[in-house]
């Protein structure tokens, strides 16, 4: 494989590790549990994103952009970490924050990821809406002709689908990394259970596993919607990845795993199963996760080991995509652990 006709900005500290979990997986009476250290790429505090933004910096700078524009839920991670490739590369940051939780909190609004972005130096727009991703689009392109009008040359990272999945690369190239950490070791997996919102990662991983053969089964945990509405976004997702990796076909929709069962009552609100995969990650194996991705994943990791989805002997891999910043700004949420 080889995404070499891409341009790739240098951003995430790689390899990632890649960890027994031991605690955890003696806790549950197995399957034994590895967890590859995404929330450690570095970028500001880490997380999956950092992985993708290589290649959607890559096309900014390829493209003359002084401007990177991006949308993202108040305390998101992504928006998080384009600041921080925006600082490093020397470009301008404007960042739209939806309002997509109904959490009226100081530190929901100012710490965390949005303390961040101020520190980073990006620019904040709000947007009132918090569901509408063609709204969200539409915002960005509306700041982006602005910073047209003024002589800037914008690059906007766009959320809705319909635009070439990029970011989702950065995941193709990861599966090179995991695959042969696992050739190292002597190590294969039987799964890999990771967050899926925009999907990007999901279809990265999938498409990035089966484009080098490899049959590991790809578990999506549904942070975003439920799994009816996620299925079709990560098909649509993957099949546009393989498209623009160069092997259109390699997935197809029965690859599609997906489980909304951890999901609760929506994006960013709290469920006991996320604060008890909250707080076993962190008594058990010292790892920090976050109360909307990572801890939400862990719960679903939990939960199927404890219903015998994986078999005892199995080998399963979390993926840790980060979101570490995010445990300040929902800090009130997690005030009962
Ligand atoms: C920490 C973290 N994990 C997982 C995800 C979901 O990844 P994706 O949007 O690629 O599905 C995000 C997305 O913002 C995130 O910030």
């Amino acid at each position: 494989m080889s995404l070499d006709r891409f341009a790739r900005a240098s951003l995430a500290h790689l390899p990632t590790p890649l960890e027994p979990m031991a605690n955890l997986s003696r806790l549950l009476g197995g399957p034994n549990l590895w967890v590859k250290r995404d929330d450690c790429t570095g970028l500001a505090m880490g997380g999956n994103k950092a992985r993708q933004l290589e290649f959607y910096f890559g096309d900014a700078l390829a493209q003359g952009a002084d401007t990177v524009i991006i949308t993202g839920a108040v305390q998101s991670n992504f928006v998080r970490q384009t600041a921080a490739a925006c600082a490093k590369l020397g470009l301008a940051c404007e960042i739209q924050l939806e309002h997509r939780v109904s959490n009226d909190t100081r530190e929901y609004a100012a710490s965390g990821n949005v303390l961040l972005d101020r520190l980073l130096g990006a620019r904040i727009h709000y947007l009132p809406e918090g569901e509408d991703e063609q709204a969200a689009d539409a915002a960005l392109e509306a700041i982006a002709d602005r910073v047209r009008s003024e002589g800037g040359r914008p690059y906007v990272i766009h959320l809705a689908p319909g635009h070439p999945p990029l970011g989702a690369l950065g995941y193709v190239v990861a599966m090179e990394e995991l695959l042969s950490q696992m050739a190292g070791r002597d190590l294969e997996f039987d799964a890999v259970v990771l967050p899926t919102g925009s999907a990007a990662t999901h279809a990265g991983t999938l498409v990035g596993l089966r484009i080098q053969e490899s049959s590991v089964r790809v578990i999506g945990a549904c942070v975003r919607r439920e799994r009816s509405l996620q299925v079709p976004r990560v098909l649509r997702q993957a099949l546009a990845t393989a498209e623009l990796a160069g092997d259109p076909g390699i997935v197809a929709e029965d690859d599609v795993v997906v489980f909304d069962d951890w999901l609760g009552p929506g994006y960013g609100q709290a469920t006991p199963e996320m604060k008890e995969a909250v707080t076993l990650a962190a008594r058990q194996e010292g790892l920090l996760l976050d109360p909307v991705y990572t801890g939400k994943s862990m719960a679903a990791l939990i939960g199927l080991a404890r219903r015998g989805y994986f078999g005892g002997n199995a080998n399963v891999l979390y993926l840790h995509t980060g979101g570490t910043p995010a445990l300040f700004g929902y800090s009130s949420m997690l005030e009962d652990i």
